[in-house]
């Protein structure tokens, strides 16, 4: 609830004071009266008072003294002077020197008086609402503040959050669709592993090639991947140990795009699938290259890399109708259709890894985990 407003008339003579008491005697606020400067200072320490209206000419302390004295000690409150005309000048001097906010003459007009008195305390009560909107301001920069450093905190805790979802998603996925692979390798007992060594090869070939992180992670998905369509491929013809016959080998040549259709509809899969799709096709866009015949870099980086990885896998498995070939035997096969079948850059990344690991090559993938061979 708002105070009652106090105001405090400083005069020498007394029968202006009982003037004044008598003036405001209906109105709805404190007069409090004192005689002399010191006294109005004494109960200004006692009493808060917004306003305090003051005669000039009074014995020990002049009213501009007095009034730049409340000034220093209560600034808020708003001063005035109630003055005669002989001493004009020295009033107006203390108004320019912004001690006073108004000048009252003697003899006084009662309504104006009256109305005086009530705009010095609404310019009081001003002053202070001006006041406390500062304080809450400053409050709630505050409290802005703060809240902010919250968010951002929340903020990077969230994005922290989302990421390892996102990979724990995607990994998950990854495993699903590799189990699905690895069940494709599994129709055929010649092929069991085929899928992971061949992300494995092709992993190890990117980096030879210096990719970042990210393109060997792909690579390594792709090359995973690669053969699921095989899925779509009837038992019979992925497992026959003859020799196909025209309309079994058609039938063959669409894994590639099965495959890319399973993968499509998965929004973090979309870059692979492109991968899958061409791991057949011939770097010199020659026919025997499907399903596009795209030539060269139109044929994603991936599916390059994961064409020679396959091949090096395949010829260094038994297969039933002949024995895994000597590492020899492949060097040779890749030199002889490096710049038909392969990107030359691939196959001479592949032959340089071989030159360093030999045999290991073909036989260090237990347990491998790319991310460690990515950061190793
Ligand atoms: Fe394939
Ligand atoms: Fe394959």
């Amino acid at each position: 609830m708002r105070h009652r407003h106090t105001v405090l008339f400083v005069d020498d003579e007394v029968n202006i004071l009982k003037a004044l008491q008598r003036l405001l005697r209906q109105e709805d606020m404190n007069v409090v009266c004192a005689s002399r400067g010191q006294e109005a200072l004494e109960i200004l320490e006692k009493t808060p008072a917004q306003v305090v209206v003051t005669d000039q000419r009074m014995p020990e302390m002049s009213g501009v003294d007095l009034l730049s004295n409340v000034r220093e000690r209560h600034p808020d409150i708003v001063r005035m002077m109630l003055t005669g005309y002989t001493e004009m000048n020295v009033a107006v001097e203390a108004i320019n020197r912004g001690e006073i906010y108004r000048l009252i003459t003697k003899p006084w007009n009662d309504d104006e008086l009256r109305a005086t008195i009530r705009q010095a305390f609404e310019q009081s009560d001003l002053k202070d609402e001006i006041k406390r909107l500062n304080q809450v301001t400053r409050e709630q920069n505050f409290k802005l503040q703060d809240m902010n450093r919250n968010l951002e905190g929340k903020v990077r805790e969230r994005t922290k959050q989302l990421a390892q979802k996102h990979h724990e998603l995607r990994t998950a996925y990854v495993q699903t669709v590799g189990a699905l692979a690895e069940a494709v390798d599994a129709k055929d007992t010649y092929t069991r592993g085929h899928s992971e060594r061949v992300g494995v090869y092709a992993t190890k070939i990117a980096r030879e090639m210096g990719y970042s992180k990210e393109f060997i992670e792909r690579v390594y998905i792709a090359g995973l991947l690669h053969d699921v369509g095989k899925i779509g491929v009837r038992d019979y013809v992925i497992t026959k140990p003859d020799r196909l016959t025209p309309e079994e080998y058609e039938e063959i040549k669409m894994h590639p795009e099965i495959g890319a259709k399973i993968l499509e509809p998965v929004d973090f899969l979309a870059d692979i699938a492109p991968c899958v799709r061409h791991h057949h096709e011939w770097f010199d866009g020659s026919s025997r290259g499907y399903p596009e015949r795209l030539l060269g870099d139109q044929i994603p980086l991936p599916s390059r890399i994961i064409l020679v990885a396959d091949t090096v896998e395949a010829m260094t498995s038994d297969r039933p109708y002949r024995k895994a070939l000597s590492l020899d035997r492949v060097v040779s096969e890749l030199n002889k259709f490096a710049g038909s079948q392969f990107d030359p850059s691939c196959t001479s990344a592949f032959l340089r890894l071989l030159d360093r690991e030999g045999e290991s090559f073909i036989k260090s993938d237990q347990k491998f985990d790319i991310y460690e061979f990515i950061e190793g």
